[in-house]
């Protein structure tokens, strides 16, 4: 070591140059192989051109062409969704660089949720290597470029736009088409025959739209449909029978389509089904389609459909269903008593004439799941029914009544007769105007039934498909300021995704005025794809179809403004109903995917004919008033009995009392006897006999009479009075006192009604000559 140190040799220097050049080569060498790998080449230049003519038709400005579009590191590429996600603002463009002749190529735009204001680029058309465009939410107008055809796209989306005019027919020359969503624009016309050659298709989405007519034939081509969705349209006729061709098919969507019933029975031949959604089917009714076959079905929606029977025993059974909708048809029988049904979270057998007694399974689910039996026949039974938010059972028995054995599910009694109620829904209590609205701040549910209140009460039904349930799925707040007066009212609102009742109780009979306010809070008006939802819905009041149809940003031209909507109804049971339902129309992802459904921000219902309220100086008024009278009363009654008592009578003199008395009738009065003894003074009497003493007693005229007081106290019985009356009375004899008449005075007076009942006998006698 010393040795070297001291001395290094010159194979040493060369080996030590030889090491560090080839250190230094590789060091060198490193970032340019690093770079080779993660760096692609440009895609080439007529695809840049392109790109640019693409970014101008879109309005697309923020593509940095500093970057390179094939560097998946650059700002051209953030990851794509993830399949089925809800990722609704993304800007992805992707190459692919497997090419042998080492180039890339422009494969995926995927741009969503930019609100893009463009057109459909023509340009795409010269991306010849392009397979996948995604350009949902946006609020790109025109049409579909005829410059397409040529394409060999797989994957095509322009769901959520501005797209108006016809499908146009050149959309079928993409026969590589394996995915095409038309989804909420405004495309009308009919399906073209063209797309019979679209033989790969295999996801076909046509919801939202005004298409009109039948399907064409051709469809019956598209042997690898897998997914199909036509909701929300203008069909015609009756459901195509042309199912048998599709026997791929796994999920089928055919909601408020325009088609008329009955389902069509070749239905039964699609033994893929996982999913099917057929609601609001106008016409002729139908049994329950054979599903049987169906073993691998998870959500089963046959709503509005007119299907009657009974629900075949096969469905209990169905082990992996997760939803089941039946909901407004005119389904009979009973419920099987078979708990197969373990997965089923979601439940809606709602507004049918289901009998029988509500099987023990339902009835002890626990909060997991959901069942809404309102509004169908079953019998009031013998097992216990538990207590829970999420059992709906509002008029789940015959008779209209919604009152299972437990007391929880019965409402309060009525204190007294309602004139008026309002109510702020899904918003806490306020004032408008000297109008209380009460609050209406229950969270909801997609089964459940609120009976807190005397006045009123909710039942909340259905659930938003498609998407992940929250606990605010039934209340929408505003997102913007309101351009409205009372914004109170308007700022929060209850939503419902299928049927929300309102029952009022406790109202006096008679002739109501229903007032709705509505506002539409969660669609937007702007120019970006938040403004491209429709809402639509229908409003029953006492189960009459008052609103039908109804979308309240075009009522107003706009959104965040009021919408004020009067009926006239009758109350016959001291009940009323107002009820809101989806009916499957109009747009379900605008902002996002579940936004549909009725949305109700305040309702009044006031009697025609209500007592007037008294307001505050009014009430103080009345106080007064009332105050006032019954003193006035009392006195008068005071006065009145004093009056009676004779307490204002001037007393009369003793030649007026003694003016009226007159012998010969025999009648005299007491007062009279008063006078004509000197008030019965001792002076006067002139003996004391068996009853009482004698007074003298002087008329007018100077008559001298002789008055037998009988005493109070010398009561010896009334009969023996009588008797000595008699015989007085019968005597004629000179010698013996002529008795002239008697006078009965009965007063009772007040101080012992028992024992001191006083009567006053005075007797006149003739005067006796001999005595004068
Ligand atoms: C575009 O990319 C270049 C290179 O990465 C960068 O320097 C520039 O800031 C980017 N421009 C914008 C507007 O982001
Ligand atoms: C980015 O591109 C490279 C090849 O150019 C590829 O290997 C890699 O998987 C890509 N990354 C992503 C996330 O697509
Ligand atoms: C694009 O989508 C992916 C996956 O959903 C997500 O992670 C990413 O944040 C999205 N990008 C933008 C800009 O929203
Ligand atoms: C890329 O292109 C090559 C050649 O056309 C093709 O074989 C390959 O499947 C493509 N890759 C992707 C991910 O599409
Ligand atoms: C979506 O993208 C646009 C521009 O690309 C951006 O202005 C907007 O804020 C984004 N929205 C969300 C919710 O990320
Ligand atoms: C569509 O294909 C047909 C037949 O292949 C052809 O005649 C027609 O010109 C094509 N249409 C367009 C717009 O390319
Ligand atoms: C549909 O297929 C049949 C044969 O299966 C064919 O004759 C017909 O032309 C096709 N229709 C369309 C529109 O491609
Ligand atoms: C196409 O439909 C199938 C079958 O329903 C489904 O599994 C798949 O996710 C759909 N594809 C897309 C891109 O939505
Ligand atoms: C399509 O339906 C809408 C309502 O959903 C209606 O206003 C319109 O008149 C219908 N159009 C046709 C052509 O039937
Ligand atoms: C339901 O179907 C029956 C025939 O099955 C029909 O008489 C009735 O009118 C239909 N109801 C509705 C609302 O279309
Ligand atoms: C209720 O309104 C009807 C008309 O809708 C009217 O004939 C009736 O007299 C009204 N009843 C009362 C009590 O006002
Ligand atoms: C409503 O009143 C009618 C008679 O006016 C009666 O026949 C009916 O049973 C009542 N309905 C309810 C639910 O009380």
């Amino acid at each position: 070591m010393g040795g070297a140190a001291n001395c290094p040799s010159v194979m040493n220097i060369l080996f030590g140059y030889i090491i560090l050049t080839v250190f230094l080569v590789l060091v060198c060498m490193e970032p340019n192989q690093v770079e080779a790998r993660v760096e692609p080449p440009y895609p080439p230049d007529y695809e840049l051109k392109a790109l640019h003519e693409i970014a101008a038709e879109l309005g697309k400005k923020d593509w940095n062409f500093s970057e390179n579009p094939c560097n998946n590191k650059s700002s051209w590429f953030t990851p794509p969704p993830t399949h089925g996600s809800q990722a609704i603002n993304n800007s992805t463009v992707t190459c692919n660089c497997s090419f042998t002749n080492g180039e890339c190529h422009i494969e995926v735009i995927y741009l969503a949720g930019q609100d893009l204001d463009g057109v459909l680029p023509p340009s795409l058309s010269k991306l010849l290597y392009i397979k996948t465009v995604i350009l949902h939410r946006n609020y790109l107008k025109g049409i579909i470029p005829r410059e397409w055809a040529a394409l060999k796209l797989e994957t095509l989306s322009v769901a959520m736009n501005h797209i108006t005019g016809p499908i146009p027919g050149y959309l079928g020359n993409i026969t590589t088409l394996k995915y095409l969503s038309l989804e909420n624009n405004q495309f009308s016309g009919t399906i073209p025959p063209e797309f019979g050659r679209l033989v790969n298709l295999e996801n076909l989405t046509l919801n939202a739209n005004y298409l009109t007519g039948k399907f064409p034939l051709s469809l019956a081509n598209l042997s690898n449909l897998k997914e199909l969705r036509i909701s929300s349209n203008n069909f015609t006729g009756k459901i195509p029978d042309i199912f048998r061709s599709w026997k791929q098919l796994e999920k089928l969507e055919i909601q408020a389509s325009g088609f008329e019933g009955p389902i069509p029975s070749s239905l039964a031949l699609l033994h893929n089904l996982v999913e099917l959604r057929i609601s609001d089917l106008p016409g002729e009714g139908s049994k329950f389609p054979n599903l049987k076959n169906m073993k691998n079905m998870y959500r089963l929606m046959l709503r509005s459909c007119n299907i009657s029977g009974t629900i075949p025993d096969y469905i209990w059974e169905l082990s992996g269903l997760q939803i089941l909708d039946l909901s407004f048809n005119k389904l009979e029988g009973n419920i099987s008593d078979s708990e197969s049904l373990t997965k089923a979270q979601y439940m809606y057998l709602t507004k049918n004439s289901l009998a029988g007694h509500i099987p023990e399974w339902m009835s002890i689910r626990d909060s997991r799941y959901q069942i809404d039996l309102s509004y169908n026949n079953f019998s009031e039974s013998h097992q216990s029914l538990s207590c829970r938010e999420n059992l709906n059972l509002f008029q789940s028995f015959s008779g209209g009544k919604n009152l299972g054995p437990d007391n929880c599910l019965k409402s309060l009694p009525c204190s007294k007769d309602w004139y008026s109620v309002n109510i702020n829904c899904g918003g806490g209590a306020t004032t408008i105007n000297g109008v209380n609205y009460e609050a209406d701040e229950d969270l909801g549910g997609r089964a459940k039934y609120v009976p807190l209140k005397e006045t009123w009460e909710t039942s909340s039904t259905g659930l938003f498909w498609d998407t992940t349930p929250t606990s605010m799925d039934f209340i929408a707040r505003n997102v913007s300021v309101l351009r409205t007066n009372n914004s109170e009212l308007y700022t929060r609102a209850r939503l419902s995704p299928l049927s929300l009742t309102y029952y009022f109780r406790c109202l006096a009979n008679g002739n109501y005025t229903v007032t709705l306010h509505f506002a539409e809070i969660v669609i937007r008006d702007n120019r970006s794809y938040q403004s491209l939802g429709r809402r639509i819905f229908d409003v029953y009041v006492q189960e009459k179809l008052e609103l039908k149809d109804f979308n309240i940003k075009n009522e107003e031209k706009g959104v965040d403004k009021a919408a004020i909507r009067k009926f006239k109804t009758v109350v016959r049971n001291k009940t009323l109903t107002i009820r809101f339902h989806w009916a499957g129309k109009g747009t379900t992802a605008i902002p996002r995917r579940g936004t549909y459904g009725p949305l109700i921000s305040a309702i009044s219902v006031d009697s025609d004919h209500r007592p007037r309220v008294l307001n505050a100086w009014e009430k103080n008024l009345k106080v007064v008033v009332g105050a006032v009278v019954s003193v006035l009363c009392l006195v008068l009654v005071i006065l009145g009995i004093l009056w009676w008592k004779g307490y204002f009578q001037p007393k009369p003199s003793r030649e007026q009392v003694l003016r009226g008395l007159d012998l010969q009738t025999g009648f005299f009065t007491f007062i009279q006897m008063k006078a004509a003894t000197n008030n019965f003074d001792p002076a006067n009497k002139i003996g004391e006999g068996g009853f009482g003493a004698v007074y003298k007693g002087v008329l007018l005229d100077g008559t001298i009479i002789a008055i037998k007081k009988l005493s109070s106290k010398s009561r010896q019985g009334d009969r023996e009075f009588l008797n000595e009356l008699g015989m007085i009375s019968g005597l004629q004899h000179p010698n013996v006192v002529r008795l002239y008449g008697c006078c009965v005075e009965g007063t009772q007076l007040l101080l012992d009604m028992n024992t001191w009942k006083i009567i006053a006998l005075h007797m006149l006698y003739s005067v006796l000559k001999k005595a004068s």
